[in-house]
């Protein structure tokens, strides 16, 4: 294998950790550093029960400190960056936008010149030894028309939100750092990722525990957006993939080939509740769902075209929807204590407040 000393950024969030789970669970002789600052969505919670005699460490610190970064590079002589550090929630990009300018975008600016530094300057390592790997989403493209064709690599950037446009930022950045400087990157775009350890404040868990304690389910606008949703292992093992065997300087888009309205899996979530809940007084849990204010500039629909990962790398998601949101929801039940760990932050109560109690 290429690539085997890791440095990993935010991965005690939602997609790092379990990347860092597939990592330690399949490949046992990598070696993964772990460089997260945990803000409000990481936790060293998602990272408990990694298998015993991991070649693992953690460093709380922040992608922005290109001093503590190149340190981290040459103690560990780290081989490739898997880059997921980010603020990344909608939303919060919406009624707070400079975190995201702050972390997305001067946080992999300093990210890139702390690998350029080090990497090519002091060691000059070219891409036969190491790789800067960049996690960003198709918000970049921006919103489809109904009957329109899904996302390319060459589709154009259009974002439409302080998040999206932070990530496009980030991924111009990237690529230039290639061009230029001929740093040895890829990047991957994907689609919605749902699974285990996501933090509810995004569409599914967030659904699934305000359905488990009989609250309202909120439906932004008329739900009918669409997203194409893929599942976080699925996620994991491409990334995995591109590192390992992505051409260079190049993107892959990745999806879940799975497309359904807001409604329609908010509603598959209900069904899936009332089935695996029985004893629940709040079946049928459809009678929750709630339409309120719609998010401002609210993106209609995503779709990827995964032709590109599939043809050179071998590719496809191997969770439907169906199967998918079964664990899910299924993780979510027998992991309480892991809910009660957000559900208690005064924080998360706030966000909660203030994104829900202004829209009618
Ligand atoms: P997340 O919000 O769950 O986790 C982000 C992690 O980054 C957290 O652990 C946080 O503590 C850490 N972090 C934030 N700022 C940091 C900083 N300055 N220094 C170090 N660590 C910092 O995010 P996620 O959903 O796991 O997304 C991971 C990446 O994947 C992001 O780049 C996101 O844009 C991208 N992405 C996510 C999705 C999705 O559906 N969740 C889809 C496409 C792309
Ligand atoms: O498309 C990839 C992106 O997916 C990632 O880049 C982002 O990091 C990730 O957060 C996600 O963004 P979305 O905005 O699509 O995800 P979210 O879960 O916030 O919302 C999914 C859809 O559900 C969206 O159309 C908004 C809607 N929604 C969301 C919430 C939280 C609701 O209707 N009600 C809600 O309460």
């Amino acid at each position: 294998m290429k690539f085997d000393r890791l440095l990993v950024t935010g991965g005690a969030g939602f997609i790092g950790s379990n990347f860092i789970r597939y990592i330690l669970e399949g490949f046992p002789a990598v070696f993964v550093l772990n460089l997260d600052l945990l803000t409000y969505a990481g936790s060293l919670e998602n990272l408990k029960d990694l298998p015993a005699g991991s070649k693992y460490e953690f460093i709380q610190g922040d992608i922005g400190d290109e001093a503590l970064v190149k340190d981290l590079l040459r103690k560990y002589d780290i081989n490739a960056i898997v880059h997921f550090a980010a603020e990344s929630h909608v939303d919060r990009s919406i009624s707070g936008p400079s975190a995201f300018i702050n972390t997305n975008i001067l946080g992999t600016f300093s990210m890139l010149e702390a690998a350029r530094k080090v990497w090519l300057m002091e060691k000059n390592m070219d891409e036969t030894n190491v790789r800067f790997h960049h996690i960003s989403t198709d918000e970049v493209y921006g919103s489809l028309i109904p009957d329109a064709p899904a996302f390319q690599e060459n589709t154009p950037y259009a974002p439409n939100s302080p998040y999206a446009a932070s990530k496009a930022s980030s991924d111009h950045l990237v690529r230039s750092y290639n061009h230029t400087y001929g740093l040895p990157v890829t990047l991957t775009n994907c689609s919605n990722n749902y699974g285990p350890y996501q933090f509810p404040e995004k569409l599914i868990p967030l659904m699934i525990l305000n359905g488990l304690q009989g609250k309202p389910l909120p439906i932004y606008g008329d739900g009918k957006q669409i997203r194409d949703w893929l599942y976080v292992r699925d996620h994991c093992e491409a990334i995995w993939q591109v590192l390992q065997f992505g051409r260079l300087g190049e993107s892959y888009n990745i999806g879940g080939d799975n497309q359904p309205t807001n409604l329609e899996i908010v509603g598959a979530i209900c069904t899936l509740l009332d089935e695996l809940v029985p004893q629940s007084p709040y079946i049928p849990h459809h009678n929750l769902m709630q339409f309120v204010t719609d998010r401002p500039g609210h993106d209609r629909r995503y779709a990827m075209n995964g032709n590109k990962i599939n043809k050179e790398l071998g590719w496809a998601p191997r969770h439907n929807l169906q199967a998918g949101l079964r664990n899910t929801i299924t993780w979510y039940l027998e992991n309480t204590n892991w809910i009660s760990s957000i559900q208690t932050q005064k924080s998360y109560q706030a966000w909660l407040d203030q994104n829900y109690s202004r829209r009618k």
